[in-house]
Formats: C-alpha cells, sequence, structure tokens
C-alpha cells in the first residue's frame, strides 16, 4: 500500500478533498530520510562529498519516488553536516527543529510576501515580529523592518535607504565609510549601486580589531577636503574573522554631530542585543538608523533568515515603494514587496516566528550564551606558548602559531585544516590582510567540551 502510494505519479499537488495519503507518506519519508542522515553524522564526519558526485538532470519522462529518495540520499550523503560536533568552520549552525518545521510549513503554504493579499496572515506576522525586534533593540514606534534572503541582502537594503535619504541616489562622489575588517559582501554592495570601488572606504581597526576612532576623524575630513559625500557609516557588530565590535557609541555620536546615516551590520552579534547577555556596545544600537540582525548564523534559523530593521520605516517606503498596479492594497497595511529589493519573497518568516515561539527568550539566551562558553573554553585551554589568539566578545577565535611568517601562514592553514578535517573536525581558513588564519567557530550546540578537548589535542600535537 504505502509503495504504490509513493509510486502513484498521478498525484502531483495537494489535493484540496481527501486526506492528502500520498503527500502524508512522502513526508513521513523524508523525514525518516532526514533524521537517518543526522544520526550517520558520526560514521560520516562533518563533510563527506565523493569527487565523483554526479549532477542528475531532469530527462524526459520522470521518475519514481523510490529513485527520487535513492538520489535524495545520494545528495544528503554528499553534503556538509551542520549537525556533526566538528562542525566548527563557519556561521552555519546546526537547524533548530521547529525552524525546520518552519520551513516546511512555509513551502507548503507558498504564500507570497510580496503582499498583504497573498499573504495575509504572514504579512502581519513579518510585520509585527520586525516591530517586536526592533522595540527590544530599543527602537520607538516608528521602526520597522523587512526579512531578507540573508546579511548581504540586508545590508544592501539598508545602504539603498542611507543613499536615497541623504538625497545622493544618484551621486558618483557618495561614499560609504567601513572599517577595513567589515565584511567583504560591502564591496559587492558598492558594485550593486553602481560605484567605483574607491568609493567604499575602509577605516582602520584598533589592535583588537574594531574601528579606529581617530582614523575615522581623519578619513571624515579627507572625504571632506576630496568633496565626497558620505550617505553611510557601518559600524560591525561582529566582524567575521574574529567577532570583534566597533565603538558603537562613538561613532553614532560621530553620525549624529555630521547628520550621517549609522548603518550597523549586526549579521553575527546583532541578535545578542535581544537578551540580557552583557555585551560591550550593546546598550547603543538603538542609535543606530538601521541595524542587520541575522538569527541564521547563530541560533540555528534555518537559512535564509535575516532581518534589517529600520527606526523609521517611511525611510523603506521612501526608499522602495513604486506602487504595485496588478495588486490590491489595503489601507494602513504595506505590501511588504514595497519596502525592499526583492519583489516575491517565501514565508519564510515562519521559522523564525516558530523557533522564538519554541524557545523563548530564555532559550535564545541559553544557546546564545553556551556558544560564548565554549569559546571562552577553548581560548582557556589552548596553548598560549604556540599560538597567537583573535577574538572579541562574541563566539569566534582565529589564531596562529607565534612566529610564523605571513608567508607560511598559507602552507601551515591549509596543512592544518587537511589533517583536522581526516579527524573529523571542520574549521576555516580565512585570509585578512596578507596573512591566512586558522578559524573556529563555537556557534555548534552539539559541541561539548570533550569534543573541544579533543580538537586542542590535535592543535597542540605538532604544529
Ligand atoms: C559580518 C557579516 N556581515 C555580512 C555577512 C553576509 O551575510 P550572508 O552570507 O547571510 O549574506 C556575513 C557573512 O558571514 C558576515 O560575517
Amino acid at each position: 500500500m504505502t509503495e504504490e502510494l509513493i509510486n502513484n505519479k498521478d498525484i502531483y499537488f495537494p489535493s484540496y478533498l481527501g486526506t492528502n495519503d500520498k503527500l502524508i507518506t512522502l513526508l513521513n519519508k523524508a523525514s525518516q530520510t532526514l533524521c537517518d542522515w543526522y544520526s550517520k553524522a558520526d560514521k560520516n564526519g562533518p563533510l563527506s562529498f565523493d569527487e565523483n558526485f554526479k549532477c542528475i538532470m531532469p530527462e524526459e519522462d520522470g521518475n519514481s519516488a523510490e529513485k527520487l529518495f535513492s538520489e535524495i540520499e545520494t545528495l544528503l550523503n554528499n553534503s556538509f553536516n551542520p549537525v556533526h560536533p566538528g562542525s566548527l568552520a563557519h556561521l552555519d549552525p546546526p537547524p533548530l527543529i521547529f525552524s525546520i518545521l518552519g520551513d516546511l510549513i512555509a513551502a507548503g503554504l507558498n504564500n507570497n510576501l510580496l503582499a498583504y493579499e497573498l499573504s495575509p496572515s504572514v504579512t502581519l506576522l513579518e510585520e509585527a515580529l520586525c516591530k517586536w525586534f526592533a522595540k527590544k533593540i530599543g527602537f520607538n514606534d516608528s521602526a520597522g523592518g523587512i526579512a531578507a534572503s540573508g546579511g548581504t541582502l540586508s545590508n544592501l537594503n539598508a545602504l539603498v535607504a542611507a543613499r536615497n535619504i541623504s538625497g545622493l541616489g544618484s551621486d558618483p562622489n557618495s561614499v560609504l565609510l567601513v572599517s577595513e575588517d567589515a565584511h567583504s559582501s560591502f564591496i559587492k554592495c558598492i558594485r550593486i549601486m553602481g560605484l567605483d570601488s574607491a568609493n567604499l572606504v575602509r577605516i582602520k581597526t584598533d589592535n583588537q580589531g574594531r574601528m579606529d576612532i581617530s582614523n575615522l576623524r581623519k578619513s571624515l575630513d579627507r572625504c571632506l577636503i576630496e568633496n565626497k559625500k558620505i550617505f553611510a557609516i557601518v559600524a560591525t557588530l561582529g566582524t567575521t574573522v574574529r567577532g570583534a565590535i566597533d565603538p558603537i557609541n562613538e561613532i553614532s555620536e560621530i553620525c549624529k554631530e555630521r547628520n550621517i546615516w549609522l548603518h550597523i551590520d549586526g549579521s553575527i552579534g546583532g541578535i545578542f542585543a535581544v537578551t540580557s547577555i552583557p555585551i560591550e556596545g550593546l546598550n547603543y544600537i538603538n542609535q543606530a538608523n538601521s541595524i542587520t540582525i541575522n538569527p541564521q548564523k547563530i541560533i540555528g534559523i534555518t537559512k535564509t533568515s535575516s532581518l534589517l530593521l529600520v527606526s523609521n520605516i517611511n525611510t523603506l517606503v521612501n526608499s522602495f515603494s513604486t506602487g504595485l498596479p496588478y495588486i490590491s492594497s489595503k489601507d494602513n497595511i504595506l505590501n511588504r514587496g514595497e519596502i525592499g529589493i526583492q519583489g516575491s519573497r517565501p514565508a519564510e518568516i515562519i521559522k523564525l516566528w516558530l523557533g522564538l515561539r519554541f524557545l523563548g527568550l530564555n532559550g535564545m539566551e541559553h544557546i546564545l550564551k553556551s556558544s560564548i562558553k565554549r569559546k571562552n573554553f577553548f581560548i582557556e585551554n589552548i596553548s598560549k606558548n604556540k599560538y597567537e589568539i583573535y577574538s572579541g566578545p562574541l563566539h569566534i577565535v582565529s589564531f596562529l602559531p607565534k612566529g610564523l611568517s605571513a608567508k607560511d601562514t598559507d602552507l601551515w592553514t591549509q596543512t592544518k585544516v587537511n589533517e583536522l578535517m581526516k579527524n573529523n573536525f571542520m574549521l576555516s581558513r580565512p585570509k585578512f590582510k596578507d596573512k591566512y588564519y586558522l578559524r573556529v567557530v563555537m556557534g555548534n550546540y552539539n559541541t561539548k567540551d570533550s569534543h573541544i578537548k579533543e580538537l586542542l589535542k590535535f592543535l597542540d600535537a605538532n604544529q
């Protein structure tokens, strides 16, 4: 009966009548396949990829469910596995279980966040959740926000609005100031905005990886002399290589003095601001005009899940609204395709909402605190005689053996990454300025102290 149901190819879509037995059977089988894969992680390691993996393309005829499930299994078996405790390379934690459910519901719902008439409940949910976040970080009632597919796009939404609101929308002399440790996607943002790479002004960082304020002041004065017009300054709340936080209070004072839009790239650290975890600088983030928060990067909301919050929602309306002539509107409700770059968007806010409803503030705080604890445990126990450590208040650590020349960091990190991978630890090797570093990101809740001790054994064994 089950096999017959699964292989019945006459059913293409969910039925509006009856019990949808075939779909239920397929979903059950999919759940089983996924969970089997999770539980194989121990055997397969964080990344098991066969170089001979073949991408099979659609053919004349469709295929049976049986065949498709075997192809799904092959795909899974050749994938990065975020639930493995050795998955410590990037900002890609294990998926929160209620967020997996949220993704399923969002896919099945297939509502479109372009417009209220296509997604009434989810439109209201997204608006309310953005306002909830905005209030938590200290914005007032005129605030709001929009979900987007990742931190890059949230930042881009903010920068387009900043440039438009400053009246520099088509000015080729308009510049953006970011620290030299800011994420590489700002280069992409500048290109997309039709600007030259020279329009991205990089401010030097101090020895903790934070934007250097005296350097910022000098750069601002230089911009004035060179007739460059600044449309925004970005403060990074959690840099990619070492999790540093720019001095938000001082930067916000400068922005107020000079009437410049302050955007905070909180892709990594922004989520901490809705908890009571004491982290420097977080008290001042409500001084910003906009902030990116990217819950996919630590608390395990499934990708993609990123929010842009703005202190005044009208800045987004004024920057993006074109009118949607083929869509009906309702007074006092924004069609959400009108306040950001994207048009059609999935109902992915559901997985953030469900994830947070499931965790509560306490659960979220517990997950975030545990990531800091793991980072502290790692730093406390790594040999300070052997390694130079680069880390800030968040859960990211980059490190290098002492005395290694810039040239030698390439080979050392490559060799070490390969060796660790053979032992089921996946670390990354970011290139920053002229050196490669080994980086560990402690956002994996499945990683216990015993795993960290084992990792340290490999790091201590031989350099
Ligand atoms: C600080 C920071 N900003 C922005 C981004 C880009 O985010 P996404 O990859 O979600 O677009 C990243 C990615 O790691 C990041 O570390």
